[in-house]
């Protein structure tokens, strides 16, 4: 009897579940504004330092605040070397006045010293063109050899000798090359710069010794282009930056300043970051500019709000040098060159000015009880003196917020959300957006699934909440006009100092190792699959939404339809018919089916792949186009 029980729910379950039948209509839907994917990026994991930014040398310029004081975190002495710091009678600049002193430990003056880095956690050594330099004060005539080694095995990869005329009363750059001849096993490798002192010769002091790889674009002072390009295949339309937090500051005076971050690096003092070490800001306002350039992105620029992560913030007697402060860097990114900062920016050598279409004031300014100061003087004073200026720029909220109706005018924005949680509770935002008023705009600046139902942090993105992420990106996409965008947060996470986890992606300094996690399948998909205008969709028969979560709309390439949907906690595979109105039987169309075979199933470093893709052909039959969606499971349909 049981057994004919089990024979027979496990053959003929099928017949009893009733199949979704779903009809997306050819008009009457949302034709403004389709949700745009993003990117959140500030310094954080190392993903500034360490990470994007394609910097090979560790703590190349001695950096350091009262909260992390200058040190020789990277570097160790070579030969008979001692190595110190100090702050030279003369410095390098009025930013950069703490430099390495490297002396010959004996006294002698014989035999080799030098110095050495081993770069940001492993150096990737391959045969390709690494430029560099350095500077020295003091008296040495001779050279200098650079080399990138195998830390294990001392084998050299790349070596040159730089001629050095360098004098005790001035600093003196060096410019160099290193063209490895063969492609290290690994990324335990140094950088190393090596002299014999020449007898009586006293010690050299040294600073800004800094080593690039190709960057992409071969921009100068650039980004790492394996990095650049895992962004790149999410298509993403802004970059929201430089953060977060780390706008923020821990305390007075450490905000993020936009101006300590231009120009020549010896005049960039970087800062101490809200997340536990100094930022060189060699990643500055402009690198940020000409990375949106690089990817067309619009930059969504945030500014400094007044507000300081310990709760201090500023009062409203002091607002308006903020205030003047925002002005003048919106100035320097957009003003003609016959203004004082747009001038500036010209001699930089951006005669151009850049366009910012929206800009953030602050970051989470409901937080350290900053929203009263917020809502009473410090939104509308940004926001006024910006919308007298600059009328087209979007001046938005750092958070939205029911007292958020008085501060905005009609089409303005309605907002910043930020979002970190659990998969159900995502699942329970997939109608979050349907009333929100039609004329107002929501950035979802930052969401990340952080824990599992039960609370527990995660280490990756993990594949139940990659789908609850897509129900709740699927909610944003249903109401596209009214949302500006969605991106993931963290971006990038340097898996040697994470501060926080999980991330879109992980990475080390061993292209190799970048790990792309289940979330990034979804935003992969679901960005390189816009819907331009969406499209109502009917249910028919006694069909609900959830588990089972839809979306439809024109898809961005011409004639196609597009219907996205995310299949989560059902238990059982979900059976669809999707319709669209006016197609014809036989009419073709692509679906794309991500799943996983576990639920909590995470990319990890090392790991297999844990999503798998299935795409496949279907036709469109009497009705629609019939397919199955599995529990747990994402998907896109569209027609060819
Ligand atoms: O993404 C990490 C942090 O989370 C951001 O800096 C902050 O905006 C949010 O609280």
């Amino acid at each position: 009897m049981l057994l004919s029980i089990l024979f027979f729910l496990l053959f003929f379950r099928p017949i009893f579940i009733r199949a979704l039948t779903l009809t997306v209509s050819n008009n009457g839907g949302n034709k403004t504004s389709p949700l745009a994917y993003g990117i959140m990026f500030e310094d954080i994991n190392n993903s500034g330092d360490g990470g994007i930014y394609a910097e090979l040398i560790r703590n190349r310029a001695f950096q350091g605040s009262p909260l992390y004081p200058s040190n020789l975190t990277g570097w160790s002495p070579v030969g008979d070397a001692k190595i110190s710091l100090q702050n030279t009678s003369v410095p390098l600049s009025w930013a950069l006045p703490t430099s390495v002193n490297v002396a010959a430990n004996n006294g002698s003056g014989d035999g080799e010293i030098g110095i050495v880095n081993g770069g940001w956690y492993g150096i990737d050594v391959r045969p390709q063109l690494y430029t560099g330099s350095f500077w020295t004060l003091g008296n040495y005539e001779g050279v200098i050899t650079a080399m990138l080694r195998s830390n294990i095995t001392s084998e050299t990869f790349a070596s040159t000798c730089i001629p050095i005329s360098s004098t005790n009363r001035a600093w003196t750059e060096h410019a160099f090359t290193l063209f490895p001849s063969a492609t290290a096993p690994n990324i335990n490798n140094t950088f190393v710069l090596s002299w014999r002192p020449q007898g009586g010769s006293s010690s050299l002091n040294l600073n800004l010794i800094s080593l690039f790889p190709p960057t992409w674009n071969n921009r100068p002072n650039g980004l790492r282009p394996d990095l650049v390009q895992s962004l790149k295949d999410l298509n993403p339309s802004y970059l929201r930056f430089p953060g977060g937090n780390n706008l923020q500051g821990l305390s007075p005076p450490y905000r993020w300043i936009w101006n300590n971050t231009l120009g020549s690096l010896t005049q960039r003092p970087g800062r101490p970051g809200t997340w536990t070490y100094e930022n060189t800001d060699g990643l500055g306002l402009i690198e940020y500019l000409l990375w949106c350039q690089d990817l067309g992105m619009a930059p969504v620029l945030a500014v400094w709000s007044g507000l300081y992560l310990d709760g201090v913030v500023i009062s409203e007697d002091e607002i308006d040098i903020c205030v003047q402060d925002v002005l003048n860097e919106l100035e320097f990114l957009m003003g003609d060159i016959s203004t004082p900062w747009g001038a500036y920016r010209a001699s930089l050598g951006y005669t151009q000015p850049f366009n910012i279409p929206i800009v953030e004031v602050g970051n989470e300014d409901e937080n350290k009880g900053g929203l009263a100061s917020y809502e009473s003087y410090r939104f509308m004073a940004f926001y006024n003196a910006i919308t007298a200026k600059y009328p087209d720029i979007y001046v938005m909220p750092s958070m939205p917020s029911p007292n958020i109706t008085g501060w905005y005018q009609p089409g303005q924005s309605a907002g910043d959300y930020h979002q970190y949680a659990t998969p159900s509770q995502f699942v329970s935002e997939f109608g979050l957006w349907d009333n929100l008023n039609a004329s107002n705009k929501m950035l979802i600046g930052e969401y990340a699934t952080r824990y599992l139902n039960n609370g527990t942090k995660m280490p990756y993105p993990f594949w139940q909440g990659s789908v609850a992420e897509a129900v709740f990106l699927l909610g944003a996409e249903r109401n596209g006009g009214k949302i500006i965008g969605a991106s993931y947060a963290p971006l990038l996470g340097n898996l040697n100092n994470l501060q926080w986890w999980p991330d879109l992606l992980s990475f080390t300094a061993d292209p190799a190792e970048t790990v792309l996690s289940t979330s990034y399948a979804v935003v992969k998909l679901f960005s390189n699959n816009r819907i331009t205008e969406t499209l109502p969709v009917e249910i028919g028969g006694n069909g609900t939404v959830g588990p089972a979560y839809w979306v439809a709309g024109v898809g961005e390439r011409s004639g196609s339809l597009v219907f996205k949907a995310a299949v989560y906690n059902a238990s059982e595979s979900v059976p669809f018919v999707a319709g669209f109105e006016g197609f014809q039987q036989s009419k073709q169309a692509e679906l794309t089916v991500l799943t996983a075979s576990d639920v909590y199933a995470m990319n990890v470093l090392g790991g297999p792949e844990v999503v798998t893709t299935n795409v496949t052909r279907l036709e469109c039959g009497d009705g629609g186009f019939s397919f199955e969606l599995p529990d747990y499971s994402v998907a896109l349909l569209r027609t060819v």
